[in-house]
């Protein structure tokens, strides 16, 4: 990263999230003033204090002076207290809200951007990146008020006391800005580093943590925590390397302090000997050069901040700018169901990730109130089909409506009400049943749930367990079957009642008796529904009004069971090793 582009994302940062907080950083600001001005008096009463208590040995002033340096230590600890309170607060603000823009965006992602990116780089985003920024907002911004005032203050009692020293001191200063300029860049280019590493850690450890039976099956605990030791070590050399770099600063400013105070050391005796300079004056001036150092120190590395903060914020920006293409356009009307016919017209989509078409032009009628199945071998494009309709992806090409309304100019939130989906995998929160139930209508009365369990055949298992309906299921349900997994979202789908109903081989992991319950809770689901269920056992087929028949993401013949199994050789060998 270039300086230029440092500026124009500091110049956002700033724009966005700092400036809204102005107030708080003025306050900050009057304070960092009270902690240069403080800094400078502890400096400048050594004057007087070696002057009159040492030197002419004032009884009074003996009490007083010391006094006073009690009230200026203490002023520039709370000074200073309050200021870093107040800039705690600002940087944790900004952290928080970059952390909800971003937790924000991805709800509202598209499907394929999501599916991308490995979810561990979003955490990546929001953990590490995000600390960034608040390190750069907190430290940097404060760092650089107070550092600058303390600086500027004590550089002008340098002068003040004598600028002959003075200059002499300030000539080693150019020195420290050109390595902080170099140093800085290269902290940038270390943290993205890490970034992108800590970015591999996550997703390494939620993969491991979601395979721990495949992990133990194959036995593959050695070679997983080899690639564990590698990521990790890794991460370890990029922290050294950052740490590093940040300490670098260190041992060449304390040489340049060592030339300095050397060389101030046998100028001032000169001067004190030519009577230019006096003992008390040295003294004063000594410590403020003292004084000077850390706030100088700490400017030098001020950079560094803002380079790893700037490309943290880059690499959020990439996250939070991504346009999304399937997006709510308020200006849409809202689709109004009739009938609920759906019909396909010359579509194609292709997946970004992949350079084959995965349907390819689909044309299709779905009469209203008729359960239409889709049949075809795996990867044959069934599940990308029903995908479509609710507009998780947007086809490339063709249109599809629903009562002769174009899906992509109605909103959004209308075409989704409308729309129950039982996928292919049951996704399930770590909650209890019956919120993962109500799910699908906030407000249902536990007589609802319970009438939509009945359906879904689900009741009975759900009584069985301890705790019923306040049941928690664990991440992604792990503590139910398969079966008890997929007739809970059976029964979320049935309490959302919606007119159209998606069901992804909604009963694939249910044994045969289960099975035909719930084929019985299906029929009760979409009486009076427009369904396209993607069918694998002959019972769904033969209660489908119109079965589809897809092969290479194209459908080569539809019908009813009977007309397909006399006319299509594709469908009779699917129903012969498939279906039956
Ligand atoms: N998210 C995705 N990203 C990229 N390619 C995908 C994605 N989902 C599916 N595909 C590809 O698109 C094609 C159609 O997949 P689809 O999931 O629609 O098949 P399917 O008929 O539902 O198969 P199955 O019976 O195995 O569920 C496949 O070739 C698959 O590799
Ligand atoms: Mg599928």
């Amino acid at each position: 990263m270039d300086f230029k582009e440092l500026k124009i994302i500091l110049k956002r940062l700033y724009k966005v999230y700092v400036k809204k907080h102005i107030k708080n950083i003025l306050v900050a600001l009057l304070l960092s003033i009270v902690v240069a001005g403080t800094t400078a008096g502890i400096a400048w009463l050594l004057d007087p204090a070696v002057k009159k208590i040492f030197i002419d040995q004032d009884r009074t002033l003996a009490w007083f002076i010391p006094l006073l340096i009690i009230i200026t230590f203490s002023s520039k600890g709370l000074s200073l207290y309050f200021a870093r309170i107040i800039i705690i607060r600002i940087g944790e603000e900004i952290a928080g809200q970059i952390k909800k823009e971003i937790s924000n965006h991805i709800l509202i992602s598209d499907v394929q951007t999501l599916e991308n990116r490995h979810s561990g780089k979003y955490i990546s985003n929001i953990m590490h990146d995000t600390g960034q920024i608040q390190n750069l907002v907190s430290t940097g911004v404060l760092n650089l008020m107070k550092d600058s005032f303390s600086v500027i203050a004590l550089v002008s009692l340098m002068f003040y006391q004598n600028w002959k020293l003075a200059l002499f001191a300030i000539l080693m200063m150019p020195l420290a800005a050109g390595l902080a300029r170099t140093l800085g860049k290269r902290i940038g280019k270390a943290t993205r580093e890490a970034s992108l590493t800590s970015g591999n850690l996550v997703s390494f450890l939620s993969e491991i943590l979601k395979g721990s039976k495949m992990i133990k099956i194959y036995q593959k605990e050695k070679i997983e925590n080899e690639k564990a030791k590698k990521v990790i070590d890794e991460l370890v050399e990029r922290n050294i390397k950052i740490g590093a770099i940040l300490v670098r600063a260190t041992p060449i400013m304390e040489t340049l302090t060592g030339f300095m105070i050397a060389g101030f050391i046998f100028f001032s005796g000169k001067l004190i000997a030519s009577g230019d300079l006096e003992v008390n004056q040295f003294f004063s001036f000594l410590a403020a050069m003292m004084l000077a150092y850390q706030p100088i120190r700490s400017l030098a590395t001020i950079n560094m901040a803002a380079y790893s903060g700037a490309a943290a914020f880059k690499r959020i920006s990439q996250v939070v700018d991504k346009e999304i293409q399937v997006l709510e356009n308020k200006n849409n009307p809202d689709l109004l169901i009739k009938n609920s016919d759906i019909e396909f017209k010359e579509v194609f989509f292709k997946y970004d990730s992949v350079d084959t078409q995965a349907i390819r032009d689909i044309n299709l009628k779905i009469p209203g109130n008729t359960m239409s199945a889709f049949v075809g071998h795996s990867g044959a494009g069934k599940s990308t089909i029903i995908n479509l309709l609710p507009r998780f992806y947007d086809a490339q090409k063709g249109s599809i409506t629903i009562d002769g309304q174009n899906i992509k100019d109605v909103s959004l939130k209308s075409l989704r009400k409308n729309i129950s989906l039982v996928s292919q995998d049951v996704i399930l929160f770590d909650d209890t049943i019956r919120n993962n139930i109500a799910y699908a209508k906030e407000d249902a009365s536990q007589k609802e749930i319970e009438r939509a369990c009945k359906f879904a055949a689900a009741d009975e298992f759900i009584l069985k367990l301890k705790n019923g309906y306040d049941t928690i299921v664990g991440e992604n349900g792990v503590r139910l079957s398969g079966g008890q997994k997929q007739r809970i979202s059976i029964a979320r789908a049935i309490l959302k009642e919606s007119p159209i109903i998606l069901l992804d081989e909604a009963t694939s992991s249910l044994d045969s008796e289960s099975e035909k319950i719930v084929q019985d809770a299906i029929l009760n689901l979409i009486k009076n529904k427009t369904t396209l269920v993607i069918a694998h056992r002959l019972s769904t087929i033969h209660n489908a009004n119109n079965i589809f028949v897809l092969k290479n993401g194209n459908i080569i013949n539809n019908g009813n069971h009977d007309f397909l199994i006399s006319n299509c050789k594709e469908y009779k060998s699917l129903y012969e090793k498939q279906l039956k």
